[in-house]
């Protein structure tokens, strides 16, 4: 399939006055023309600085110091701050987990959408642009548009703002949208709507969207592909089905295992044993063996590199960032 970004050994720290802190640590990620790539892990784990290193919206004392970001052939980390503008309005939008702090609350939504169109089409009158609005909240799911056009954003509930908010990212019609945690605020019935809509959207208009969750259910539901972080690194990546079926690194069946599955009497809970450790005093070797179960005396001293496994499902690659799969690397000629 077509590439659209190509994320290359990413590197965003924070110079703090405790040292650096690396959030993002050498991370690699490819997003094809129309597809669903999820990005999964626990809290702090460095999803949302990965997404705001694409968007360059990372705030000091943060600092992209390392690779590459390359939209449709340019490396946008080369680009000047008007081009980046551009590049936000244009061809990458960003929805974020609590629709709230994105919309203004003393305009109606419909004036917002209304604007965010008049900026990006010049030539549109006010009347074609609050038609295209209305389009727009029909095309996302609002219940009566013409009346919702005038509500304020604290008039609307959770799932309704998150609806606004994706039409706003519609807009401009993007190549890519990239959304943050953008359903954890609402509850599971509402979830799975804005779920299927988004990934209605990009059945239809072919965009491509990079989901952040830390929820693996979430990515079952609509990813192709999965990319699995863990204290600013990526530990394994699979098609999303061949994730769920030949889980390869401990952690990504941590995850697993901590979905909560509710049985006829009780609701089981499972934990990570450990915490997810202080990036500035990353252990030695692979960074996830103090909680591994698995770990071996090799694994506390030597710091691992992506093995490309055998995969039965999806043509994109099967990796995992652990020794236990060294010896089940694919090489070059025998690639499945
Ligand atoms: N302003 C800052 N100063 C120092 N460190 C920061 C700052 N902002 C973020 N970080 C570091 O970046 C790491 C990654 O943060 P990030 O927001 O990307 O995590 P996340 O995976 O999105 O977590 P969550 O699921 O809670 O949203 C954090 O653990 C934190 O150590
Ligand atoms: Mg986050």
């Amino acid at each position: 399939m077509e590439e659209l970004l190509n994320i290359s050994n990413l590197k965003t720290q924070f110079f703090t006055k405790k040292g650096i802190v690396p959030a993002v640590d050498g991370v690699s990620i490819t997003i094809s023309k129309g597809s669903v790539v999820g990005i999964v892990g626990e809290s702090g784990c460095g999803k949302s600085m990965t997404a705001m290193s694409v968007m360059q919206l990372i705030q000091k004392p943060g600092k992209i110091t390392d690779g590459k970001i390359v939209l449709q052939g340019e490396n946008l980390l080369k680009y000047s701050k008007e081009q980046m503008r551009n590049v936000r309005g244009d061809k990458i939008s960003m929805i974020f987990q609590e629709p709230m702090t994105a919309l203004n609350p003393v305009y109606t939504v419909g004036k917002q959408v209304t604007e965010a169109i008049t900026i990006h089409h010049r030539e549109k009158s006010r009347e074609e642009a609050k038609e295209k609005t209305l389009e727009i909240f029909r095309a996302v799911g609002i219940p009566e548009p013409e009346k919702r056009f005038y509500s304020y954003p604290h008039q609307l509930s959770g799932g309704l703002r998150q609806r606004v908010m994706i039409g706003m990212a519609m807009v401009c019609n993007p190549k890519l949208m990239i959304a943050d945690e953008p359903t954890t605020a609402l509850d599971v019935t509402i979830e799975a709507q804005i779920l299927s809509l988004m990934k209605n959207l990009q059945k239809e208009r072919g965009t491509s969207i990079l989901l952040i969750t830390h929820n693996l259910g979430v990515v079952a539901e609509i990813c192709d592909y999965v990319y699995v972080m863990y204290a600013g690194k990526i530990m394994e990546q699979a098609n999303a089905f061949e994730l769920f079926k030949n889980t390869a690194h401990q952690y990504t069946d941590g995850l697993m295992k901590s979905i909560p599955k509710i049985t006829a009497q009780k609701q089981q809970l499972y934990n990570i044993r450990g915490m997810v450790p202080n990036l500035m005093r990353l252990p030695k070797g692979c960074r996830f063996c103090p909680r591994c179960e698995k770990a071996m005396p090799r694994c506390f001293e030597q710091e691992p590199p992506l093995y490309r496994v055998k995969s039965e499902y999806g043509d994109e690659g099967h990796y995992v960032r652990c020794f236990l799969h060294e010896n089940s690397e694919v090489k070059e000629d025998e690639q499945p």
